[in-house]
């Protein structure tokens, strides 16, 4: 199947944005639904207001019977249930569906679904698709996974996570868009649309979901579902922004988080949920609670108990419960007792309601619910191809000495070696909701197709992710000193990075460092191949092998956008989104790093700095690192002007010429420092990014402009706030890859 060019992808991408706008005109207009809902909410009783509020997994509900079957039934069907998440398939939802219309309002349910990286056809985890820094193959994949999980019934997906994440140690980085606010807040933008489209309602979208507001990734020592505290700077300025751009965006709903934010549970925050999100940024989707977390504000010593729980979440603006019943045997009484105003219960119905008259749900509750839909969307082989291409894009080559790759056509024989290389169920990866994992491409059906007649595959696993069992070595030492170069697999299974898989130890598990020594002691050139959801700690591997390409879980297509990857077939020009720390101990490493007032200013110069005594302070890589078969120059920086007032802006201009004899993408970054200001500011921000297409030889003259937004932060009365004065300007590659350099004046 030929895949198709960028300029294929880019129409792709052109029709869904036309077929979605085109929608958005017959949508009807907010004002007619408001009136909708209201009248709607006339009709509705207490219990069946409360009932819009409760969500419930039906994992139950296609199984064997069980009173938890029952219980949910007799819920559904008496208006009791708003939404249930975990129902998905045509057949499942219309059942469902048609038992919540027996109730005497009739009112439809959302059906919702973790839809984090694909349906059906599984795309690289969200940390990968942030590593290929690409809005439209982002935007794209989204697209793809809401048509293929719309066309089976479901309205709703629980993403994009957009937790800024600085913590390898916490499992769920692999969920977000790695460390950087800026590059966070352009990829939250473009999932949002792709699962959206321009406005709700089409059969190829769902609602998007941001979540978990809000600085969940911070969670102190990294460690899933813990407390986490930090000044308001830090909050506004590096954790809040992917929220508003998801927002501005036009998410459909929000997800709050199960950590505490200084002291209170984000469920209960009325300063996250009603100040920030409904307030300032003037919210008007729903907040629904993260899975049992109003019911977690008892162990957490913040509520007496459900009932408790429950005024205190409605109180603080979260509208839906999600699984902890809390609402549902509680507000009704809470109301009636004068500890809850109605018009809190009202407000959270009137939020619902709405995205269910969006979603034409009142008018065909079925519509989501085609069969023939269903079948063709989900074997449309374009999925498939758009899988392969963001696994491409999603490779990051780390290293690649003595040109190592791309393998060469002369090859006779390669040893693919390693405990990932036939491995299916691992290249998808955590929350893979319905894929049939039989359907993913190993690494060894990918190379061996790609190879072809004239180059043999040696297969040899060699030893297991975990485990200390030595026992695979031999073989393995064997088929390496048959072949030309060892491909070896290595890295992570597939739950050992996501929710709940919290790591105080990231290096590889188990023998796989020692296999590599053992490889490398035939004296073969060793090609390492990284399948994580994380960033992993390796330095051996880093310091010794000849090439190192970080594929991450590359989905349904990995093993063959890792061939095509590793045959040069595609350039990599994939840039990591996350810092890579040498040693935990380092953690968080993220790039925004200070000056402080000892700054290290020469290498191994660290007497009373501020600096380790056992290893660097640098990351072992950097964020926005990433390498490519050819290579770039940056020449000829020239800006618009040495000065510009707040009204302003300035134009940087410089040229990047592709110097090597491959085409590629360079993802060029701008970054810029206030050095001197009214709080201290990081030594580097990145501001903008673009990424160009070069053939050999080629030049193109990049432009980028500054203006004030660009040049502003939370000062220490939390106003945005650009202060005059000299800034920096860096050009670079990686983020301690700094090409050009510059100065200009903000003139007051
Ligand atoms: C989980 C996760 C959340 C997910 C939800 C529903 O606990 O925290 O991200 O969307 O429950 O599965």
């Amino acid at each position: 199947m030929p895949l198709p060019s960028s300029k294929r992808l880019f129409f792709s991408f052109l029709l869904l944005s036309v077929s979605a706008s085109a929608f958005a005109q017959q949508q009807p207009s907010s004002a007619a639904i408001e009136q909708k809902v209201t009248a709607l909410l006339q009709q509705m009783t207490l219990e069946e207001k409360v009932g819009q509020l409760n969500q419930y997994s039906g994992r139950e509900l296609t199984g064997p019977a069980s009173n938890r079957k029952n219980d949910l039934l007799n819920s559904i069907r008496s208006g009791q249930v708003g939404s249930m998440l975990n129902v998905k398939g045509v057949k499942d939802t219309r059942e469902i569906q048609a038992e919540a219309l027996k109730s005497r309002l009739k009112i439809p349910l959302l059906f919702s679904l973790d839809v984090i990286h694909g349906y059906k056809t599984v795309f690289p985890v969200p940390l990968a698709e942030a590593a290929s820094w690409d809005m439209a193959a982002i935007r794209l994949s989204a697209h793809v996974a809401a048509k293929e999980a719309a066309a089976s019934g479901i309205h709703w997906t629980f993403a994009p996570m957009v937790d800024v994440g600085r913590d390898p140690r916490w499992g769920r980085v692999m969920e977000g868009a790695g460390e950087d606010t800026y590059l966070g807040s352009q990829i939250a933008k473009a999932r949002v649309l792709g699962f959206q489209g321009e406005k709700l309602g089409g059969t190829d979208a769902v609602m998007a979901c941001a979540k978990h507001f809000a600085a969940y990734g911070a969670a102190i020592a990294g460690r899933d579902y813990n407390a986490v505290d930090m000044s308001q700077q830090q909050l506004w300025e590096t954790y809040l922004p992917p929220f508003k751009a998801a927002a501005d965006a036009g998410a459909a709903t929000f997800m709050n988080s199960f950590n505490t934010l200084n002291g209170t549970p984000a469920t209960a925050s009325s300063y996250l949920q009603r100040d920030i999100l409904k307030g300032q940024w003037k919210y008007q989707g729903f907040v629904v609670s993260d899975w049992g977390s109003i019911g977690e504000m008892v162990p957490w010593g913040y509520a007496q108990n459900l009932a408790d729980a429950a005024q205190k979440a409605i109180a603080a603006g979260s509208d839906m419960d999600m699984e902890s019943d809390a609402y549902h045997q509680n507000l009704a009484h809470l109301v009636k007792d004068g500890k809850v105003d109605v018009a809190q219960v009202d407000e959270a119905v009137r939020r619902i309601l709405r995205k269910k008259f969006e979603l034409g749900l009142f008018d065909d509750p079925y519509k989501f619910s085609d069969a023939k839909r269903e079948k063709k969307v989900l074997n449309d082989p374009q999925n498939r191809v758009a899988a392969r291409q963001m696994a491409q894009k999603s490779m990051v080559l780390l290293k690649n000495e003595n040109n190592a790759l791309p393998l060469g056509k002369q090859l006779r024989k390669i040893a693919l070696i390693g405990p990932l290389s036939k491995a299916k169920r691992d290249l998808g990866g955590s929350w893979t909701v319905l894929a049939d994992t039989t359907e993913i491409v190993s690494i060894y059906d990918g190379l061996t197709k790609r190879a072809g007649k004239n180059t043999q595959v040696l297969y040899a696993k060699g030893c297991d992710v975990e485990g200390n069992s030595r026992q695979g070595f031999a073989a393995a030492v064997e088929a390496a000193k048959q072949a030309d170069v060892v491909v070896l697999t290595v890295g992570e299974t597939w739950d050992m990075t996501g929710e709940a898989k919290s790591r105080a130890d990231i290096h590889l598990p188990g023998v796989q460092e020692e296999l590599f020594n053992a490889l490398k002691a035939t004296g073969k050139p060793v090609v390492a191949v990284m399948l994580a959801g994380r960033p992993l700690i390796f330095n051996n591997i880093a310091d010794r092998a000849e090439a190192i390409l970080y594929a991450w879980w590359p989905g349904s297509e990995g093993g063959n956008a890792l061939a095509d990857v590793l045959y040069g077939d595609y350039n990599p020009a994939g840039k990591l989104p996350s810092s890579f720390p040498r040693a935990v101990g380092q953690i968080p490493v993220a790039y925004t790093q200070y000056s402080t007032g000892r700054p290290v200013t020469m290498p191994g110069q660290i007497k009373y700095k501020s600096a380790y005594i056992d290893v660097p302070n640098t990351p072992r890589y950097a964020f926005g690192y990433g390498l490519s078969y050819t290579t770039f120059r940056y020449s000829d920086l020239k800006l618009s002007s040495p000065t510009m007032t707040a009204a302003e802006s300035i134009q940087v201009q410089f040229t990047l010429t592709n110097t090597g004899n491959v085409a590629g993408e360079e993802v060029t970054q701008l970054y810029l420092h206030d050095p001197i200001a009214s709080t201290v500011r990081p030594l580097k921000e990145l501001k903008d990014f673009q990424k160009v297409m070069l053939k050999p030889g080629e030049s193109k003259t990049i432009t980028f402009t500054i203006d004030k937004e660009k040049l502003a932060f939370y000062n220490q009365k939390l106003e945005w706030v650009a202060e005059p004065g000299d800034f920096n300007l860096m050009l670079g590659s990686a983020s301690d890859d700094i090409r050009l350099e510059g100065k200009f004046t903000l003139l007051p």
